[in-house]
């Protein structure tokens, strides 16, 4: 597959889970891809893997956005793809949820996108080639998730952001789209779904939990030509769940 070919893609918490599915859809299509997360480690390793270039990037710093997206540019003069993956879930109903949970939910499922989608449009502005920005919502920014407050308003607000930020920059090419996961078996929902697997499954339209890889499809789809008249969408990618 070329079709991302000479193209440069930026995904966010990248060392797992769904980001390092999408890192490896977007290398085989031919780009070139910078994986940045916290966890330098493992990201370190998956950049190895799939071929790609490992950068430390914690989404809630405005300097660190700054100087992955500077170092991006200086290396190859664009940035066609930014995939806004990285996020944490601490379940929690509204009496249970803390200040500091909250804060901290905020910070890098919202801030961090919105830190992000600013860094990345003026880099894609200026090099002039237009770009894809995909938001990683759920289907909890929806509907209405029991006990997830915090990280159910992150999810509603990247629905939101993402339809508004698209307004703005599809005159320079630049389209920006969401997707709404359900549940993907990762490192995130371990604990939720651990010995309930077949018991979660049974009760969707297509009886089984998702892959990364299948979030990876969806990403693929909206970072490439052939979504190339879709902006400002929520794209579902659940097994049915949401409807
Ligand atoms: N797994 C699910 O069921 C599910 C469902 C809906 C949406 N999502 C969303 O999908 C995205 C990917 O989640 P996942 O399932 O792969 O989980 P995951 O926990 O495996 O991966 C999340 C990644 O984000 C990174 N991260 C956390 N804080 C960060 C920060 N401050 N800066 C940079 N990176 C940071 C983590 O280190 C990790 O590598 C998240 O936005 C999540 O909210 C997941």
């Amino acid at each position: 597959m070329t079709e991302l070919a000479g193209k440069v893609a930026l995904v966010t918490g990248a060392a797992r889970g769904q980001g390092a599915a999408e890192a490896r859809l977007f290398a085989n299509a031919g780009a070139t891809v910078f994986l940045t997360d916290v966890l330098d480690a493992d990201g370190e390793k998956t950049a190895a893997d799939i071929g790609g270039h490992y950068l430390h990037l914690d989404v809630t710093s405005e300097s660190e956005w700054a100087a992955v997206v500077g170092e991006i540019m200086d290396q190859h003069g664009r940035l066609d793809i930014l995939m806004n993956n990285a996020g944490i879930f601490k379940p929690a109903r509204l009496l249970k949820t803390s200040l500091e949970m909250w804060n901290q939910t905020v910070a890098i499922n919202q801030t961090g996108v919105f830190l992000g989608m600013r860094t990345a449009a003026e880099a894609m502005i200026k090099a002039g080639n237009g770009g894809s920005i995909i938001n990683t919502s759920s289907i909890a920014g929806l509907q209405g998730e029991f006990g997830a407050t915090a990280y159910g308003a992150t999810k509603w607000a990247l629905t939101g952001m993402t339809r508004t930020v698209a307004k703005e920059l599809g005159k320079y090419e630049i389209r920006v789209n969401s997707i709404h996961p359900g549940v993907i078996v990762t490192d995130m929902v371990s604990e939720m779904v651990d010995g309930k697997t077949e018991q979660m499954a049974s009760r969707q339209p297509i009886q089984r939990l998702g892959e990364p890889e299948d979030i990876a499809q969806m990403a693929l789809f909206l970072a490439s030509e052939r979504s190339s008249y879709c902006t400002g969408q929520a794209f579902t990618v659940d097994g049915g769940v949401h409807g």
